[in-house]
């Protein structure tokens, strides 16, 4: 008898996450130089943490005897005032990760569902199965969210309705109007949030935080893993309405923001030179390519964040092929785009020898 039978039958039923091949495990495998591998699958910052963050790092390095400060007074104040809002409106989470599982944790249930589009973050499908709840996805077509027909979809079960603004791994985004419209539709039992884990790299994001001061059943979630470059220390948040972020502080764990990732998320806010020369160096590689692509012939999609969306035919076999080389790429079967590879943008060099290797791959289809 397998004890398989007396877990929870949607947590044996789940596919787990899988992430973006690491570095370490691909050099052991292959037996190449960790140092000599290009990992280009999982949207990180090619150019490291803010110096500003590494220092806040290193001091806190001798406190770790120490229990984290639970309520995250220091960063949750200094992101409330960032965005003029007040610090009950801020919830930390161990990446922005668990701020969605957080939400799922609140609101959903065997009797609920939540409202996602068809090639959103995987992750939301994930939590709506864990939950027992009903994932409702909404066709997207040319990759961008249909808010209409999002709004369409909602019912009296639905209570969690998510916007990935741009969204993962298309890279596309949805505008304010557009959004607007849908506001002005949406009824007051679903929380919608608006996943914009990749805002600092967008020049005119949408103003979303105009619906958590207006008090509506609205949360912003944004992260310190991609522009700030501090993915591994994991720590992401959440900017909510007072009566959303209430709930969710009720279900976090005591100490889920641990104490090295606050200080360095702090010190981050602060060093405005590393976020611009992160989003120079993302628009220099976005546009070397898209430039590469279009003259190749292949399609893709024009992205906003820091990566970009490739149709190469078989994305298994190029990620494959590409392993091998030593460069990881992120093949988009999970996303039911078996043909597609999604590329994070990284240095120079990095995207020079990416696209060398796929292009002599390429040649050999
Ligand atoms: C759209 C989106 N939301 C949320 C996350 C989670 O990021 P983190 O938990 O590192 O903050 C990611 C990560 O890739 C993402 O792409």
């Amino acid at each position: 008898m397998s004890i398989q039978q007396y877990a929870n039958q949607y947590v044996c039923d789940l596919k787990a996450y899988e992430p973006g091949k690491p570095v370490e495990e691909t050099a052991r495998e292959l037996g190449l130089d960790p140092d000599s591998i290009v990992k280009l699958a999982s949207n990180e910052n090619p150019l490291g943490p803010a110096p500003m963050a590494l220092d806040a790092i290193r001091n806190a390095a001798g406190e770790m005897h120490i229990y984290p400060d639970g309520g995250g007074y220091k960063l949750r104040s200094a992101l409330a005032e960032k965005f003029d809002l007040d610090l009950e409106n801020v919830v930390l989470g161990n990446g922005s990760n668990e701020v969605i599982e957080l939400l799922c944790h609140c609101f959903l249930n065997e009797g609920a569902a939540l409202i996602a589009a068809e090639h959103a973050f995987v992750v939301y499908k994930l939590m709506a199965t864990l939950f027992g709840a009903k994932y409702v996805e909404v066709a997207d077509p040319n990759f961008v969210h249909d808010l209409d027909a999002m709004a369409d979809a909602v019912t009296d079960e639905t209570r969690l309705l998510f916007i990935a603004n741009p969204n993962n791994p298309t890279g596309t985004m949805v505008d304010e109007a557009t959004i607007d419209r849908f506001m002005a539709k949406v009824p007051d039992h679903v929380v919608v949030v608006f996943d914009e884990a990749y805002y600092e790299f967008v020049n005119d994001a949408p103003d979303t935080l105009k619906y958590v001061r207006e008090g509506r059943n609205v949360i912003v979630l944004r992260t310190f893993s991609k522009a700030y470059g501090l993915a591994g220390l994991r720590i992401g948040y959440g900017l909510g309405a007072r009566q959303v972020t209430g709930i969710l502080e009720k279900a976090r764990q005591p100490f889920n923001a641990n104490e090295v990732a606050q200080r360095a998320a702090l010190a981050s806010l602060a060093d405005l030179e590393h976020v611009e020369a992160t989003v120079s160096n993302n628009a220099h590689g976005l546009a070397f390519y898209e430039t590469h692509f279009q003259e190749m012939g292949l399609e893709y999609v024009p992205s906003l964040a820091n990566f970009v969306l490739v149709n190469v035919g078989d994305g298994d076999r190029l990620f494959a092929e590409m392993l091998k080389q030593g460069v990881i790429v992120r093949a988009m079967r999970g996303y039911k785009l078996p043909g597609w590879v999604r590329i994070s943008i990284g240095t120079e060099a990095e995207n020079e020898r990416c696209l060398s290797v796929m292009k002599s791959v390429l040649s050999g289809f």
